[in-house]
């Protein structure tokens, strides 16, 4: 059984409470429990993260590639959260590991502010997911599987 490697990056251990208008009310604990629901209904086996640091980040992805390698990583989905919009070193992490990665925001990215409608991430991941709300993690966990399925 392939793992899915889910990654959320800084702030998003504050869901349920950080700007609920915008990210529901959910917390990063249902987060993980809707996530393991989805990688079981698709066959996979979870591992799923948290940090605020970008740095550690890297270090997974990095960890991610040598699974890749390994062949035991399905992919990844990462919510990088802002640093989606400042960070050159995911991107190069990404594209320095070869892994099938999938971009997810849980909200429209597109309609917020403007500094929000770059991302480093995109030109580096196989999809981006965004404006979903949470269930974009299942949604994405199934996309990842249909992404396998046709290889
Ligand atoms: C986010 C969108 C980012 O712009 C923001 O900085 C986040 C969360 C999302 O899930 O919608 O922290 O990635």
């Amino acid at each position: 059984m392939k793992t899915a490697l889910i990654l959320n990056g800084p702030n998003l251990n504050l869901l349920g409470t950080r700007e609920p208008h915008v990210y529901g009310a959910q917390t990063l604990d249902d987060v993980q429990a809707l996530c393991e629901r989805a990688c079981m209904a698709n066959g996979f086996a979870m591992d799923f993260r948290q940090t605020n640091h970008e740095g550690t980040l890297v270090d997974w992805l990095h960890e991610a590639g040598r699974l890749h390698t390994a062949g035991t990583l399905a992919g990844v989905i990462l919510n990088a959260g802002a640093y989606t919009h400042t960070s050159v070193a995911l991107h190069d992490a990404i594209k320095g590991t070869g892994i099938t990665l999938i971009e997810l925001h849980i909200s429209n990215v597109h309609a917020r502010e403007a500094f929000r409608h770059h991302s480093y991430i995109s030109p580096a991941a196989k999809a981006v997911m965004a404006g979903f709300g949470v269930n974009g993690y299942a949604l994405a966990v199934a996309g990842l599987a249909g992404m396998l399925d046709t290889k």
